[in-house]
């Protein structure tokens, strides 16, 4: 699996033949300045939930590449009415099968509102499971999330997870210590952080993170950075 970071709480992955962009909020980062927004590919667009620091690039990207969108009912109707046809609404505990992968969207335990301040439904996170040499792979993308116990029941249902996106920032989700825990409620065994440092408030020491996640594998980006992760 390879996945490319584009700052904040925005990935690429590619499974197979498919590439899925999630949560892409890149050109009002300013860390992500380097990233060309108008070059990024994408066969599907997976949404958290409908805050501005998640969903801003979603319009021009869905229009441009004519990607699926994927998030909630409330997410799918709002973008609809931008014109944004491609889209597939699901809600929490539904799962979506595609010919590379399948996603199941997951509890959250955080806000959704849309950016003009419209109700977004409730925020989610997604299980992406999918197959490589035949083995099985799975991928927890948190989204915004405190840590909560729901988390378990992904370890429960699957077992463990192969790479799991945590958001490590604080103040509006996680924190490194919640995160940590998150990572052995779910059985990880590889971690990337996610949504941290791009604004005041999120700021983290990423070395004091090393050393918290050091039972794990922890696999730090640079924005724009693609890394093949096994
Ligand atoms: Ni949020
Ligand atoms: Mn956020």
């Amino acid at each position: 699996m390879k996945a490319t970071y584009y700052g904040h709480g925005c990935f690429s992955i590619n499974i197979g033949d498919s590439i899925i962009l999630i949560d892409p909020f890149i050109s009002p980062n300013e860390l992500a300045k380097t990233v060309e927004v108008d070059a990024i590919k994408a066969d599907y667009i997976l949404l958290t939930h409908g805050h501005e620091d998640h969903v801003y690039d979603t319009e021009s990207i869905a229009k441009r590449t004519g990607a699926e969108v994927i998030a909630n009912f409330e997410l799918i109707n709002w973008f609809q009415k931008k014109g944004v046809e491609n889209g597939f609404a699901m809600n929490i505990g539904g799962i979506k099968r595609t010919p590379d992968f399948a996603i199941k969207m997951v509890s959250a335990v955080h806000s959704s509102s849309m950016p003009d301040g419209s109700y977004g439904g409730l925020a989610a996170g997604f299980v992406l499971v999918y197959q490589e040499d035949d083995v099985d792979k799975v991928i927890y993308f948190a989204g915004d999330t405190a840590l909560h116990k729901d988390m378990e029941l992904i370890q429960e249902e699957f077992g463990f997870v192969d790479f799991a996106f945590l958001p490590i920032g604080d103040v509006f989700t996680m924190g490194i210590d919640d995160a940590v825990e998150a990572a052995y409620l779910v059985n990880a065994d590889s971690v990337i952080p996610m949504h941290y440092d791009t604004f005041d408030p999120i700021k983290v020491d990423m070395e004091e993170a090393k050393e918290e996640f050091q039972e794990f594998r922890l696999e730090v980006f640079n924005i724009g950075e693609e890394k093949e992760l096994i």
